[in-house]
């Protein structure tokens, strides 16, 4: 799908003209109102659609009419919503090429763009049949500056839910290494066993070690020209979360592919570093990657783990091994002496519980922080939800032979996954997105189909980018 911009649509030759219809006004169209609105009575609300051939009275074959619901209640989230239903319906009626022609007040090519994108997503690889794609859209009325900023916006969720929904057999830790030693404008290591070890990271390497995939550390970094702000992004990267020996049953594990969502963010998010040039921002992506799996050299229940901070943890249930992970990748990130640090993970059964698909969790020590992030989330259309992290949650994960256990009471465990890893965040503000029930659709929800839906990466891109 190619995004063009315009400024006049009315001699585009193109397939199809979208334009809008608010509840209290015509639309642009002369046709369009005497078909639709005076005959047909198309009342323009939200998310509402309405097709009609032109034949021959306009350069473009066929008008869709998008309703955009009540005039003050129309922001840049429902132009997103809107913008990937017209493209679903493009889609449905194999048109190729479309351009867009709204009567809007203000400059919402970003949102219009990043629309689009969600609305021609579509997971195909693997299948014989593809999906129909939009070859080109156009926008009109938007300015240039916006529609890049939304095509950046797009690619990187894009980039991030095609990682995201790769089975497990191809996303692996190796792979995600390679794909960030790929990307352009960073600087980026890798570590392997050997030298997750010699770095400390007790606990991330016994997850690993259950598993023949090969762990990968991963640390990219973004350097903006004139960097007054240290931020550190780390991406929970679990290619597959078989439980390991508290095997999952069979339901459970079923989409445990998804359990590297954090890293597709992180991944997406610096990819698009480059071509958004934050300045004022130094960015590091981190990822402690692996798979969790009951091999032969499987971590066990009962072993006692050291962090790199020199905790030791008893591993109370091999399956709470996200936060092991990521208690090492916090500890890296303090080490770096960054301002800030926001995990994004696929954490806790719990908080799906809590929230469901609808909204991710957000916890953290620092509360102006999570109110910033909780702010941005709304304007990039997602919904975080912030929950406790009262100290009495550390009271379940008291250990008798270690300073703490990786698990304690089945109640209140996105709290208590929360306070858990707290206790390797020393110096930086910490943000900590619990991503368990949004990364991953087991079926369609709004504009999302079936599958990854790339969560984090608007909100993240916009947090680095407002920094
Ligand atoms: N990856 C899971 C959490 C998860 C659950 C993500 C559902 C997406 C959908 C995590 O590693 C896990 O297994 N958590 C356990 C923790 C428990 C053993 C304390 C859980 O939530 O059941
Ligand atoms: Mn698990
Ligand atoms: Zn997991």
């Amino acid at each position: 799908m190619e995004i063009k911009v315009t400024k006049d649509a009315k001699d585009i030759k193109t397939e199809v003209l979208v334009i809008n219809k608010f509840e209290e006004d015509n639309t642009s169209q002369e046709l369009a109102n005497t078909y639709a609105v005076e005959k047909d009575h198309f009342e323009g609300k939200f998310g509402q659609t309405y097709l009609l051939h032109t034949y021959g009275k306009i350069p473009a074959d066929k008008i869709l009419i998008i309703g955009f619901g009540k005039k003050d209640e129309f922001d840049s989230n429902k132009m997103t919503e809107a913008v990937a239903k017209a493209v679903k319906k493009l889609r449905q009626i194999h048109a190729k090429t479309a351009c867009f022609d709204f009567d809007v007040m203000c400059d919402y090519g970003k949102s219009a763009v990043i629309g689009a994108y969600i609305g021609d997503y579509a997971f195909d690889k693997y299948k014989n049949e593809k999906a129909k794609h939009l070859d080109e859209v156009i926008f009109a009325k938007f300015s240039e500056d916006t529609v890049k900023e939304g095509i950046i916006f797009g690619e990187a969720m894009k980039f991030s839910r095609d990682i995201a929904n790769e089975p497990a057999a191809y996303a692996t830790p190796t792979k995600l290494a390679e794909l960030a030693s790929s990307f352009e404008g960073l600087q980026t290591e890798i570590y392997d066993r050997d030298e997750i070890e010699r770095m400390g990271m007790g606990a991330y390497l016994a997850v690993a070690k259950g598993s023949a995939e090969a762990p990968k550390f991963i640390h990219m970094k973004y350097t903006g020209k004139n960097p007054k702000k240290k931020i550190a992004l780390i991406g929970k990267g679990l290619c597959f979360d078989s439980g390991g020996m508290d095997l999952k049953p069979p339901a459970s594990m079923l989409t445990m592919r998804d359990d590297m969502s954090g890293a597709a963010c992180v991944l997406g998010v610096m990819r698009a570093l480059k071509e958004l040039q934050p300045e004022n921002v130094e960015v590091h992506g981190i990822i402690a990657a692996c798979e969790n799996m009951p091999g032969q050299n499987a971590y066990k229940p009962g072993d006692i783990l050291t962090a790199k901070n020199g905790k030791t943890i008893e591993v109370d249930n091999t399956d709470a091994e996200g936060r092991l992970t990521l208690a090492d990748a916090l500890c890296y990130a303090c080490e770096l002496g960054v301002d800030e640090v926001v995990d994004i993970a696929t954490l806790t059964g719990a908080c799906m519980v809590a929230l469901g698909t609808i909204a991710s969790g957000v916890m953290g020590n620092n509360e102006d922080l999570i109110a910033k992030i909780i702010h941005i989330a709304e304007k990039s259309g997602e919904k975080y939800w912030q929950l406790p992290m009262y100290k009495e949650y550390m009271d379940g994960l008291k250990s008798d032979i270690a300073d703490m256990k990786n698990t304690g009471s089945r109640y209140g465990g996105a709290s208590a996954a929360g306070v858990f890893l707290q206790e390797f965040v020393s110096g930086p503000k910490w943000a900590h997105i619990d991503i368990a029930g949004t990364a991953f659709l087991e079926k369609p929800q709004g504009i999302f189909n079936y599958g990854s839906t790339g969560a984090g990466v608007r909100t993240l891109l916009n947090y680095v980018n407002e920094a």
